[in-house]
């Protein structure tokens, strides 16, 4: 068995008052409605999945390896295998991911204030369940399940364990899957199978929607909101672009990844030399998007969760210019 087991205290919220309050959220919930789709039955699973069609699956940021001579120097059948361990790892990633989404979706039920918030929030948990079983059936046809990265890890318990709902509907909602769905498309456009390319559309379809609750919700709620409580969703969204633009949680996340170099019989010494170089190389490294900055933080711009208060802090980040 493996699990692991937090005890959060939730502040639930029953709702007597049943009209519709929020009517953007109530439309976005008949949305929701309409565009249930099923990942047994709308995926073309009797095809076949070539790996060497799958593709470099890369996360959100793109491969950042596609230039190195350690991986196009490998014999064509050991580049295949890595490529396919590799990308089961970057799935396995959106696979815990979907399910943090889940949980805390099953939260937001729980902690929103408003009905027709609580609504959309349950189809959301319904939307991440099929995300959980789409993502784990298809890494199967990879490779295996890897563990969840330590970066993502505390990303997704400090949006699980947050006080106030409008933490964790910044931190789910606006950040994370903004990210996650500016990777599912830069997946679609990278693999030639079609299994892949159906899983990532039609998951990023519903991703979208999860972005817009967050993004409506919240112009709702920030203006309501005391200066305090303002600055300290503000802070926390700061405090979680910290967690996953660290360099040093970076290094440790990538040490699982050179395992699955080593199993493939790549020579570490070489590619660590190689990657010193590259890494060390400012024009490399500009070339290297950063997701967050790609697609998180116009969200955060958008609702005004960047202020001269938290700017110079981003901007030390790399994240704003
Ligand atoms: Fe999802
Ligand atoms: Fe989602």
């Amino acid at each position: 068995m493996d699990f692991e087991e937090m005890i959060i205290p939730i502040k639930t919220l029953w709702r007597f008052d049943y009209e519709s309050n929020v009517k953007a959220l109530r439309d976005l919930y008949e949305v929701a409605k309409k565009e249930q789709w099923n990942a047994a039955t709308d995926i073309p699973w009797h095809l076949e999945t070539d790996p060497a069609q799958v593709g470099e699956v890369a996360g959100p940021g793109g491969d950042p390896l596609k230039e190195f001579d350690f991986i196009s120097d490998l014999p064509e059948e050991k580049r295949i295998e890595l490529s396919k361990r590799r990308s089961a790892w970057t799935l396995s990633q959106m696979l815990h991911g979907e399910q943090g989404a889940m949980l805390c979706c099953g939260q937001l039920v729980e902690v929103v204030p408003d009905i027709d918030g609580k609504l959309y929030a349950s189809t959301q948990v319904i939307d991440e369940a099929r995300h959980v079983e789409v993502f784990h059936r298809y890494i199967q046809r990879l490779d295996r399940v890897y563990p969840l990265m330590g970066a993502l890890r505390e990303l997704l318990n400090a949006i699980l364990e947050a006080d106030m709902w409008q933490k964790k509907c910044v931190g789910m909602q606006v950040i994370a899957e903004s990210v996650a769905m500016g990777g599912f498309k830069m997946m679609k456009e990278g693999t030639n199978d079609e299994v892949l390319k159906q899983v990532v559309e039609l998951t990023a379809q519903d991703e979208a929607r999860h972005v817009s609750y967050g993004l409506i919700y919240m112009k709702e709620e920030l203006p309501k909101m005391s200066d305090e409580d303002r600055d300290e969703v503000e802070d926390f969204a700061l405090a979680a672009l910290r967690i996953m633009c660290d360099p040093q949680k970076q290094m440790e996340t990538a040490e699982p990844l050179f395992n699955i170099f080593r199993e493939v019989g790549v020579d570490m010494n070489v590619a660590m030399e190689e990657m010193q170089v590259k890494f060390a190389d400012p024009d490399f490294v500009a070339r290297q998007p950063n997701p967050f900055k790609l697609y998180a933080m116009p969200q955060l711009d958008r609702l005004g969760l960047i202020t001269d208060r938290t700017a110079p802090a981003y901007r030390e980040m790399g994240l704003r210019d």
